[in-house]
């Protein structure tokens, strides 16, 4: 038991690493960590407009980096209850404390780079928004322990503060349609129209996976019959993915754009990857995870949650005939994953660049950098 502990997979969601993995992790985050900080430190002591925000930015990214750490206070015979707060700093307080803290501090920081927003109201506006994610996704933690043995106050504190991390999730929608208006602004913007793109993106599923679906599953009267039905997953792929995944190309192609300077893109393989991705993740959920969690939940309001998640329920011909219905979703999705490889290939192999001869004509004006 004790050695299975150490070296096996607990089979517990997200930190199901045996404790050796977990702690090789651990290293490997806290060596990420010192690199990005080693690149930060001189911004640091900088006194720029900027400074807020480079701050901002290292806080979130220690706290990503430390915040596995969690996924170490428990052992091999601690109660299960014990273990589950644990498990939840872990996997809720990353996506809904600070990695939505990082996402915000990290594109304003480049928006502000770039010269789109003035880096000190955009100081303030990352505090203010950083505030209130996390004075919802704090205490917002306890929607995923109402129902484990904790006090019925965890019920009532999760329910209120999980129903407000909505509120910056809306304002984050209203920030998307800002950010397709700077993609018009300036010209040489024009060059980092599909990260920004990408950034946009990252808003729209922020609001609808996050936000909406989130929002969907989270009363306590929701999880009292929906928890671990397919409800989930349709949050947890248009949350994680459609947040996180896109976030992290866009932050790709805008380290791409800058190793390939001046040089225009083809970008045909680009598009055709974010349309694939996005169109993608939509379908799969639409045809496939939604149907049949809203199944699910019919089934345990009327008969139990036990018989929603039973083999006698879920292996029905109809049910079956949903889950094969992932596949046109997946395949899309796939597909968008290849053209987007593709394109980075070809940025080092050549073909993502326009031919010479027919390149765009060059913007007149260059950012301030
Ligand atoms: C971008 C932000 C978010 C991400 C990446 C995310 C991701 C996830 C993931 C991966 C899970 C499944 C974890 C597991 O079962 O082990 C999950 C569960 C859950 N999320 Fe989120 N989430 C986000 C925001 C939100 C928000 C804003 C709310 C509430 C308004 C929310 C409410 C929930 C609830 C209640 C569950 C538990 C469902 C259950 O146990 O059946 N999430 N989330
Ligand atoms: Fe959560």
């Amino acid at each position: 038991f004790e050695s299975c502990f150490w070296v096996g997979a607990p089979g517990y969601g997200c930190t199901g690493l045996g404790r050796g993995w977990q702690l090789g992790f651990f290293t490997v985050l806290a060596l990420v960590l010192v690199l990005m900080l080693r690149a930060v430190w001189p911004k640091l002591r900088e006194k720029t407009g900027s400074r807020t925000l480079v701050w901002m930015f290292t806080g979130a990214t220690i706290a990503i980096g430390l915040m596995y750490g969690g996924a170490l206070f428990f052992s091999a015979k601690t109660h299960l209850t014990v273990m589950e707060y644990w498990r939840w700093w872990v996997v809720h307080l990353w996506v809904e404390g600070f990695f939505e803290v990082f996402a915000t501090a990290a594109l304003s920081l480049l928006f502000a780079k770039m010269g789109l927003v003035e880096a000190r109201h955009a100081g303030r506006a990352v505090i203010a928004s950083s505030a209130l994610f996390l004075f919802g996704g704090i205490p917002g933690t306890l929607h995923h322990l109402y129902f484990s043995g904790t006090p019925t106050s965890a019920l009532a504190i999760g329910a209120t503060f999980s129903a407000l991390e909505v509120v910056p999730l809306t304002l984050i929608g209203f920030e998307a349609l800002r950010t397709l208006r700077l993609e018009r602004a300036a010209p040489f913007v024009q060059r980092y129209r599909w990260p920004i793109r990408f950034f946009v993106a990252v808003s729209f599923w922020n609001a609808v996976g996050a936000g909406f679906f989130g929002f969907l599953i989270n009363p306590p009267i929701a999880l009292y019959f929906m928890q671990g039905l397919n409800t989930t997953p349709v949050h947890a792929h248009t949350a994680l993915f459609g947040v996180y995944g896109l976030l992290a190309l866009g932050l790709c192609l805008v380290v791409a754009r800058r190793l390939t300077g001046e040089r225009p893109w083809n970008e045909r393989a680009l598009a055709l990857g974010f349309w694939s991705m996005n169109i993608g993740l939509g379908a799969m959920v639409a045809f496939s995870l939604l149907p049949i969690g809203l199944a699910q939940t019919i089934a345990s309001v009327d008969t139990g949650l036990w018989y929603a998640r039973s083999a006698d329920f879920l292996q029905q011909p109809w049910l079956e005939a949903l889950r094969w219905l992932r596949m046109p979703g997946d395949v899309v999705f796939l597909f968008g994953v290849a053209a987007f490889v593709w394109f980075l290939i070809g940025l080092v192999r050549g073909h993502s660049y326009v031919p010479i001869e027919e390149e765009a004509p060059e913007p007149a004006v260059t950012p301030a950098e």
